[in-house]
């Protein structure tokens, strides 16, 4: 099959000027729309694909999928061919390079984690909600654009929960390393697999320090089990945006309990003891100042009776039985976060000659 190579036009309307790289699928190209005169990424099924209909199918739906979603932390997607011998699609180019390079080259600390965190959730939240799973969430499906913000792509693998699989039988399909455990064992890939791919990736990003909020949803995403996973990136980002910038509190800790007394329930043989030396010291009183033994017989008795040890429930200053709680502090109000283009950025921006690469893998 024929090569294609910088000067070309796709479509009579798409000119490729530089390859950027070449994934597993695909070459991806650094074009210009000629019609609308704009940059665009042209991302070209590889020739081995291109003769397989299974994964022209593929490309087909990744346009396809891509196309019907909006979001600003989601690639927009422009145009799909699959006329030529060599399908195309069509997409908004992103500048700024992939977060792959940028922890390769260990300049993720020009980023916000908190802010890259609401993004990525924000994308999958939308994907999410428009029934598709993402299935292949790593770093180079992340790219920056021109203010630092992340914009999640490459719907290849992605499909609708319901849809029929069109990958082979038995194919592995997504990075093993972000690949949840669930999904590794043969478990369909699902909201909380996503969820855990993208955990593995924020992971990433922190390095040895971050945010210990964001250390926390860190925690809380790559959990093994899926049931201890937020249940949805919108749930995953109300943990986050409601989690007090700077605490250590735990993401997803039970609520405190501010809005009840604070109790302790006294269960004590102190208390019992108590009780007990109180009557036997009224025993002896009654006995002293001549009172029948009745009385004191049936005190004794009763000690006896098996009566239940007993309970109560004690404020903590063990002052009263009940109290009335102080009022909940008010929530501190979440911190507006900066803009990751606002941070001082640890390293240099990636200019958009440097973003290409050769090799697109993971
Ligand atoms: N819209 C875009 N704008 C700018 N560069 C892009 C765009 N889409 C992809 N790229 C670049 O092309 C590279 C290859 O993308 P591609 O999706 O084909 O492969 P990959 O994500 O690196 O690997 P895999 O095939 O395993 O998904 C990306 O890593 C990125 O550098
Ligand atoms: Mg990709």
């Amino acid at each position: 099959m024929r090569v294609l190579g910088a000067g070309e036009v796709l479509g009579e309307r798409y000119r490729l000027e530089r390859r950027i790289a070449t994934g597993g699928m695909a070459t991806v190209w650094l074009g210009r729309d000629e019609e609308l005169d704009r940059p665009v990424a042209v991302k070209v099924l590889s020739d081995i694909l291109a003769d397989d209909p299974s994964y022209v199918e593929r490309f087909r739906r990744e346009a396809r999928l891509a196309a019907g979603l909006s979001h600003p932390n989601l690639v927009r997607m422009y145009d799909f061919s699959s006329e030529s011998e060599r399908p195309y699609l069509v997409m908004e180019y992103i500048e700024g390079g992939t977060l792959a390079e940028r922890i390769a080259a260990e300049r993720s600390g020009g980023l916000d984690e908190r802010l890259l965190a609401q993004e990525l959730l924000g994308a999958l939240a939308s994907i999410h909600g428009a029934g598709v799973i993402h299935r292949d969430v790593k770093p180079s499906n992340v790219l920056l654009d021109r203010e630092n913000r992340a914009r999640l792509t490459d719907f290849g693998i992605a499909q609708p929960e319901d849809a029929t699989r069109i990958t082979r039988t038995g194919e592995v399909i997504g990075t093993l390393k972000y690949m949840a455990p669930e999904v590794r064992e043969g478990e369909p890939a699902t909201e909380r697999s996503d969820l855990y791919s993208c955990g593995v990736l924020l992971g990433e990003c922190l390095g040895a320090g971050g945010a210990p909020e964001v250390v926390a949803l860190v925690e809380r995403l790559s959990e093994e089990d899926p049931i201890e996973r937020p249940a949805s990136a919108r749930h995953a980002l109300t943990l986050l945006e409601t989690a007090p910038a700077a605490t250590t509190a735990p993401l997803g800790a039970p609520p405190p309990p501010a809005r009840r007394p604070r109790e302790i329930v006294v269960n004590g043989r102190l208390l019992l003891a108590a009780i007990a030396a109180l009557a036997i010291g009224a025993l002896l009183a009654a006995l002293a100042f001549g009172g029948g033994s009745d009385s004191g017989s049936g005190g004794h008795k009763a000690a006896h009776r098996g009566t239940p040890a007993p309970t109560t429930t004690l404020t903590e200053t063990t002052t009263s039985v009940t109290t009335t709680p102080a009022p909940a502090a008010p929530a501190p109000a979440a911190p507006t976060p900066p803009r990751h283009a606002e941070k001082p950025p640890s390293g240099e921006k990636v200019p958009p000659g440097q973003a290409k690469k050769e090799a697109g893998g993971d």
